[in-house]
C-alpha cells in the first residue's frame, strides 16, 4: 500500500515526526516538491535531527529515500546534510538514496535574488531566502539547470554561460549589483555532480520498477497545503504543489498508485512569514503557546505565529488532498488550558463563510466564528492509548472528526518518535 503524508495547514504540522514513524513500514520514502526551505523534525531518544533535502526516512537503516524531480535540489545544501549524518555515524549511500536526474538545481544566483527580491518588495513574502521561487520560476521559464546537467561539463557550460548572461544583466541594470564569475560556479558546480554522481537516476523507473514488486511507496509532502501555488493563500505562498497532486509531476508516480492520504495538523494552527491567519492569538497568548509548542522555524529559527485550530481552512485540506486519515500533532501543547477554541466558519461584511474563500481580502480581514470546548487541565504526554486520554481532550478530537468528516488515526503527544496514540 502506498501512502502519502501532505501538510494540511501552513507548514511544520510535525510531518518529519509522522514521516519517521510511518516509514518503518514502507520500503521507500519519496520527497516531491520543495527544498531545503522544508525543516523536518525527527527526535529520537534524546537526539533531534532537522532534515530539510533528505527525507525523514534517512534514519532506519535498510530503507531507501527518494529525492523526487519535483524537488528544487541546492547541492550544497544537500552534500552538507548527508555529511552531517556521517558525522554522526550515519552512513548515507548510493543503495540508501536515489536522487532524480530531472531534479532542478538552485545556483547561487537564485538565492541572492530571492533575498534581493523580498527587499525591494513591498508587500514582502516572508520567504525562507534559499532560492526556491527563483528556482522554480527559472525551471518554468526553461533555462533551468537539472542534477543530470552536472554529470556532463559540455551541458553545464551552455547553460550557465547563456543563464549568467540574462541573470548578470538583471543583477547589475535592475538591482545594481555586482556579477557572477563563470569559473567560480562552474567548477564549485561540476564538483557537486562528481559528488553525488552514484546517487543520481531516473528515479520514476526505480520507483515503479519496486511498485511492480509490491514495494510499499510513503510520500513526503513539503510545506502544507495554504503554502501551494496553486491552493494557498496565493501570493503568500511558496512555488511548489505541495498538496498531493503534487505527486504525479514530482515523481512520476501515476494517481492510481496513490492508495491513502493521511493529512498531518497541529492541534492548533501555525504559520511563518507573511500572509493572512484568521485565527492568529492575540500577542500575549500567541507568546505563550510559541513558547510552550516550541515554535521556532525548524530551517530559518524564525517565531512562528501561533493561532486556534480553524476547521474551515482544514476541511478544505481534506477535500484537496482526498484524505483518508488524520494524523493530530501536539495535542500535549493545548494540555492545562481552561478552555479550547475551534473556528468553524469566517465572517466578513455580514455574510457567513462555512467554506474556505477564494478572495485574499475576505481572508485576510475576516472574523473567525468560534466554538468554545472546554479544557482538559492534565497532561497528555504519557498517553498511548486513546481511551485513556483526559474526557475533554477526546472530546476535542471527536469535534474536530465530525466538522472535518473524517477520522482521526493518529494523535502525538510530544516529540519523540513513541509519543504517540494510533486508533
Ligand atoms: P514539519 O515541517 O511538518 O516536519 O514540522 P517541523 O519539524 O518544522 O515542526 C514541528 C515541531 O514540533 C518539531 O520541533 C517537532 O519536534 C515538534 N513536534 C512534533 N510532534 C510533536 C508533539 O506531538 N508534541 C510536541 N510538543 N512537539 C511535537
Ligand atoms: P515545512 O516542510 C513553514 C513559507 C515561508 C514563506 C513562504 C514562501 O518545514 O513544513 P519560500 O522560501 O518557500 O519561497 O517561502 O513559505 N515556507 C514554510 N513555512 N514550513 C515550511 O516547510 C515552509 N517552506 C516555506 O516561510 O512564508
Ligand atoms: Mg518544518
Amino acid at each position: 500500500m502506498n501512502l502519502a503524508v501532505v501538510g494540511a495547514q501552513w507548514g511544520d504540522e510535525g510531518k518529519g515526526k509522522l514521516i519517521d514513524i510511518l516509514s518503518q513500514d514502507s520500503d521507500v520514502t519519496v520527497r516531491y516538491q520543495g527544498g531545503n526551505n522544508a525543516g523536518h523534525t525527527v527526535v529520537v531518544k534524546n537526539k533531534e535531527y532537522v532534515f530539510h533535502l533528505l527525507p525523514s526516512a534517512i534514519l532506519h537503516k535498510g530503507k531507501i529515500c527518494v529525492i523526487g524531480n519535483g524537488v528544487v535540489i541546492d547541492p550544497k545544501a544537500l552534500i552538507g546534510e548527508i555529511k552531517e549524518l556521517e558525522g554522526k555515524g550515519l552512513k548515507v549511500s548510493p543503495k540508501s538514496l536515489k536522487i532524480s536526474g530531472r531534479a532542478h538545481i538552485v545556483m547561487p544566483y537564485h538565492r541572492i535574488l530571492d533575498g534581493l527580491r523580498e527587499t525591494k518588495r513591498k508587500n514582502k513574502i516572508g520567504t525562507t531566502g534559499r532560492g526556491i521561487g527563483p528556482c522554480y520560476a527559472d525551471k518554468v521559464t526553461r533555462c533551468g539547470i537539472r542534477m543530470i546537467d552536472l554529470l556532463n561539463p559540455e551541458v553545464l557550460k551552455a547553460k550557465l554561460e547563456d543563464n549568467l548572461a540574462e541573470k548578470n544583466e538583471t543583477f547589475s541594470k535592475v538591482y545594481g549589483e555586482k556579477d557572477f564569475p563563470f569559473g567560480d560556479i562552474y567548477q564549485e558546480y561540476l564538483d557537486y555532480g562528481k559528488y553525488l554522481k552514484d546517487y543520481i537516476c531516473d528515479t520514476a523507473f526505480f520507483l515503479h520498477e519496486l511498485i511492480e514488486k509490491k514495494k510499499t511507496v510513503l510520500f513526503e509532502g513539503a510545506q502544507g497545503t495554504f503554502l501551494d501555488i496553486d491552493f494557498g493563500t496565493y501570493p503568500f505562498v511558496t512555488s511548489s504543489n505541495s498538496t498531493v497532486g503534487g505527486i504525479g509531476p514530482g515523481t512520476g508516480v501515476p494517481p492510481t498508485k496513490i492508495d491513502k492520504v493521511i493529512a498531518c495538523v497541529k492541534a492548533y494552527t501555525t504559520r511563518v512569514g507573511e500572509g493572512p491567519f484568521p485565527t492568529e492569538f492575540p500577542e500575549d497568548f500567541n507568546d505563550q503557546i510559541r513558547t510552550k509548542g516550541n515554535e521556532f522555524g525548524a530551517t530559518t529559527g524564525r517565531p512562528r505565529r501561533c493561532g486556534w485550530f480553524d476547521s474551515v481552512l482544514v476541511r478544505y485540506s481534506v477535500i484537496l488532498n482526498g484524505v483518508t486519515n488524520l494524523a493530530i500533532m501536539k495535542l500535549d501543547v493545548l494540555d492545562n488550558l481552561e478552555e479550547v477554541k475551534v473556528c468553524v466558519a469566517y465572517k466578513y461584511k455580514g455574510k457567513t463563510y462555512k467554506t474556505f474563500p477564494e478572495d485574499l481580502e475576505v481572508i485576510t480581514k475576516a472574523e473567525p466564528v468560534y466554538e468554545t470546548l472546554p479544557g482538559w487541565k492534565d497532561s497528555t504526554r504519557g498517553v498511548r492509548d486513546f481511551k485513556k486520554l483526559p474526557k475533554n481532550a477526546k472530546a476535542y478530537i471527536k469535534r474536530l472528526e465530525e466538522l472535518l468528516k473524517v477520522r482521526v488515526k493518529y494523535i502525538s503527544v510530544g516529540t519523540k518518535r513513541d509519543e504517540i496514540i494510533v486508533r
